[in-house]
Parts: structure tokens; C-alpha cells; sequence
């Protein structure tokens, strides 16, 4: 009899792996731009030595940044970032596949979630790959005396790049965090069509509802909330937009968008979607004036957008009518129905963003990964931008990929762009 043996993991079923296997193989086909980055990685080993922690979504992209940074010579251990967001037989595959110790449930509670956090800062990281900030905060706060092993971070997500900028403020965050969020290849792409296909993806998985003819209410004109509020309109619903900067919402009237506050939208919306980053966005007193059936989401990091508590307490009975789809009975005799506990609903309920944008948004990761380490002790603590150059390569290996030519300037262009001396 052979038995065989696996790298640490807490995954829940192996018998998976099979199945996980396929599906990172199937969204591989739309993320060339990593796997370049993979072969290169193979061959220079980058990362040998480097002892790196991501806590990510683990889904079947995120599968490929663990295996490019296993090829780059890293010890990578891999947690979730969300307790709903993880594909099991993805997390199992890794494991028996990759060789990529994971430590993932899908619907793990919360203090399964944490322990998962003390796990991966039991693995002493060099580099920490965060999604929302939370490994990063629990080092400062709990493991100081590993702080010294600590080369930097590269962070993901809006809400975590504030997160770090708190820190930052507070004079704790003693390494440098790579800022992924705001590279162009990222935000442009993953937050705005990423966000904007994979949350009403989300939503139809959730519900199977038509969207046409609805009014859907997206609170926060952001990168997600553009990529929303657009793709919405494309599925023939009247969008109707909540903010609470007068920038964005001049852009959201001007994109052919209604602006309302949230408290006029309320009794409008037929489907809320909250993408803002803040906490308690719809409340108390918007439950209460809603149509009966309003569906309420959210595709923002945390699930704090939506006051869950608030309305549990205007609530007689909660039931799951669908998954991840709950029907919260009000007193009044009307009914709200929450997806995905409101948690991120692309993730939750669908299968998060397409692969084609989390190539670039990996891409970036890997990248940062790299430019830490050749950089180590160079960079000061505090947040620094993916260089342009960095961003500009990825760009460039992606319309490559996609079989697009661009132009380039003439040498006379060249001399044009260059001088001021020549006006009208
Ligand atoms: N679902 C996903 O897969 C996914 C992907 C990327 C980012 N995110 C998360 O989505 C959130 C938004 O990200 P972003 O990149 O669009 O950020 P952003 O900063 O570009 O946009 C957020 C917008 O929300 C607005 N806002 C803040 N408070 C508000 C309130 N009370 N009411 C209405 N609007 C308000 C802000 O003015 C801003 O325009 C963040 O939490 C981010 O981490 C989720």
C-alpha cells in the first residue's frame, strides 16, 4: 500500500483535486500574461528562499499566481481572504496537484478565518501578499517581533490600500507595501469590468431574475461602481447611482446616470448594490421605506456595507429561499431579500472576476513580488506605486496576447511631445 504524502493544508476535501485541476487549467487559457511571467519565474527563480504568505480569494486565477510563485523558488502558503469565497476543489488541487500548502473552507467562520491568519504568520513570511489588509494588520498588532523577517507587502484591494494609508498615518507600518490597487492594469480592468460582469453574475446566479426593466441602485461611482452601474445598463435596467463625492457624481450624471441619495433611491430600487468601501450604506431607515421583495447586495471588500444587523431587527423570520439567497420577513409585512450574507457577491455567489482581468491583476502581484526582493532594504516603509514601467510592460504582453497592434510615435512625434517652442 503507498500513501501519500501532502504539504500542510486545511482544505476540505482532496477527493476534489481532480476536478479543481480542471478548472485552473480551463481559466489558464485566458491569463497569458502571467503565464509568461510563470516561465520566466521558472527559469530565474526570483523568489528562492523567500518565505511568502498570500491571503487571497482562492479561486482557480489565484491558482495561478501560487504556482508562478512556487516556480519562482517561493515557499508560498496560501490562505482565503473571504469565508466565502473559496472554491474548494481549487484549494484541494493545489494541495495534491501544485504541492502548494493552502489552508482554505469554503464557509469558514470567522474564527476559523483568523486562526487561518495566525497560520499563515506561523509561516514567518518575507513577503505577504494581502487582500483587505488583514494579515498585515494582525502582524502589527500581534507579532511585532516578526516584523524584522518582513521585506514588505503588496496589497490587492481599495479597501485595504486605505487600510495600509491608516497605518501609514499612525507610524506603524514599518515595511514597504506595494500598492497593486493602483496600477492602472489593475484597477482599470479587474475593479471596472471585473467587478461590474462578475457581480450581475453574482446577482442572475443568485436569483435568476431578468434585469431588464429593474431599477438597480449601485451606491459608490468608484471604479467598481462605474463598472456596475455600466454593465447594468447594458442588461437593460434603469440604474440609478448613490454618492457621496460631488466629482463622481457629476460623472455619473454626465454617463447618462440618475443621482439620488440613498434615501430617495430606497423606495426606487428593485436591486441595491453596494460597491463603496464603507460601512452601513444601506440602513435602518432605507429597509424600511424599500418595495416589498427589494433584493440587497454588496460587492464592496467587507461585509459591513449593508446594516444586516439593523435589519435582522426589523425582521420576524429569516429563510433561505435559494443559496445564498435570504428572505428577511419584516413586522411591517413586506419582505428583503439579502445575497450572499452580504458578503462580496461575486465571489459568494458566482465565481469572482473573470480570468482575462485577474491575468493582469496577478500579473502585477507577481511583479511587485519581484521588484520587493531585488529592492530589499532600498525601499522606505510606506506605500509605493507599482512602477510605470511595470504596468506598461503588462499592458503591452496583454494586447500582444490579444493579437492587437498599437502605434507608435514617429521620431518627428518624438521631437513634437518634447518642445514647447512650437505653438499655433
Ligand atoms: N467585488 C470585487 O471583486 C472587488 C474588486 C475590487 C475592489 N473591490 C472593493 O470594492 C470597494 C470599492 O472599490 P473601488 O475600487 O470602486 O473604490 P473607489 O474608491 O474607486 O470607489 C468607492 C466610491 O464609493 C464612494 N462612497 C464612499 N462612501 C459612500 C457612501 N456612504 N455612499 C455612496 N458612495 C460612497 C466614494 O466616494 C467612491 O467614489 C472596495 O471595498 C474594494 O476593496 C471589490
Amino acid at each position: 500500500m503507498t500513501t501519500t504524502t501532502y504539504v500542510k493544508h486545511e482544505v476540505k476535501d482532496l477527493s476534489l483535486a481532480k476536478q479543481g485541476q480542471q478548472r485552473i487549467q480551463w481559466a489558464g487559457r485566458e491569463m497569458p500574461v502571467l503565464r509568461q511571467i510563470q516561465d520566466r519565474f521558472a527559469q530565474e527563480k526570483p523568489l528562492a528562499g523567500i518565505r511568502l504568505v498570500a491571503c487571497c480569494h482562492v479561486t482557480t486565477e489565484t491558482a495561478h499566481l501560487a504556482i508562478a510563485l512556487k516556480q519562482a523558488g517561493a515557499d508560498a502558503l496560501l490562505i482565503a481572504s473571504n469565508p466565502l469565497s473559496t472554491q474548494d476543489d481549487v484549494a484541494a488541487s493545489l494541495v495534491a496537484d501544485y504541492g502548494i500548502s493552502v489552508f482554505a473552507l469554503r464557509g469558514e467562520d470567522n474564527e476559523t478565518y483568523y486562526r487561518h491568519v495566525q497560520t499563515a504568520l506561523d509561516h514567518k513570511p518575507n513577503i505577504i501578499i494581502d487582500d483587505g489588509s488583514d494579515v498585515v494588520a494582525t502582524l502589527i498588532q500581534e507579532r511585532q517581533h516578526q516584523l524584522s523577517d518582513v521585506i514588505g507587502t503588496t496589497e490587492e484591494t481599495t479597501t485595504g490600500i486605505v487600510r495600509l494609508k491608516a497605518m501609514l498615518k499612525d507610524g506603524v507600518l514599518t515595511f514597504p507595501a506595494m500598492n497593486v490597487n493602483d496600477a492602472d492594469t489593475k484597477h482599470f480592468f479587474d475593479n471596472r469590468y471585473g467587478t461590474g460582469q462578475s457581480t450581475l453574475d453574482g446577482i442572475i446566479r443568485a436569483t435568476n431574475i431578468l434585469l431588464a426593466g429593474k431599477n438597480i441602485v449601485v451606491a459608490g461611482y468608484g471604479w467598481c461602481g462605474k463598472g456596475t452601474a455600466l454593465r447594468a445598463r447594458g442588461m437593460g435596467a434603469n440604474v440609478i447611482v448613490t454618492e457621496i463625492d460631488a466629482i463622481k457624481s457629476l460623472e455619473a450624471v454626465m454617463d447618462g446616470f440618475r443621482v439620488l441619495p440613498m434615501d430617495l433611491a430606497a423606495p426606487q430600487g428593485d436591486i441595491f448594490i453596494t460597491v463603496t468601501g464603507n460601512k452601513h450604506v444601506i440602513r435602518q431607515e432605507h429597509f424600511e421605506v424599500m418595495k416589498d421583495g427589494a433584493i440587497v447586495c454588496n460587492s464592496g471588500h467587507f461585509d459591513i456595507e449593508i446594516d444586516l444587523k439593523s435589519l435582522k431587527s426589523l425582521a420576524s423570520d429569516v429563510r433561505t429561499v435559494r443559496p445564498f439567497t435570504e428572505e428577511y420577513r419584516l413586522h411591517s409585512g413586506k419582505s428583503v431579500v439579502v445575497l450572499g450574507e452580504g458578503r462580496l457577491v461575486n465571489l459568494a455567489a458566482a465565481e469572482g472576476h473573470p480570468s482575462a482581468v485577474m491575468d493582469m491583476s496577478f500579473a502585477n502581484q507577481a511583479m511587485a513580488c519581484e521588484y520587493l526582493v531585488k529592492n530589499k532594504g532600498k525601499l522606505a516603509p510606506g506605500i509605493h506605486s507599482i512602477p510605470r514601467d511595470v504596468d506598461e510592460d503588462i499592458a503591452r504582453l496583454k494586447l500582444q496576447a490579444m493579437g492587437i497592434a498599437i502605434d507608435t510615435l514617429t521620431p518627428d512625434q518624438v521631437e513634437y511631445t518634447n518642445s514647447w517652442t512650437s505653438g499655433s
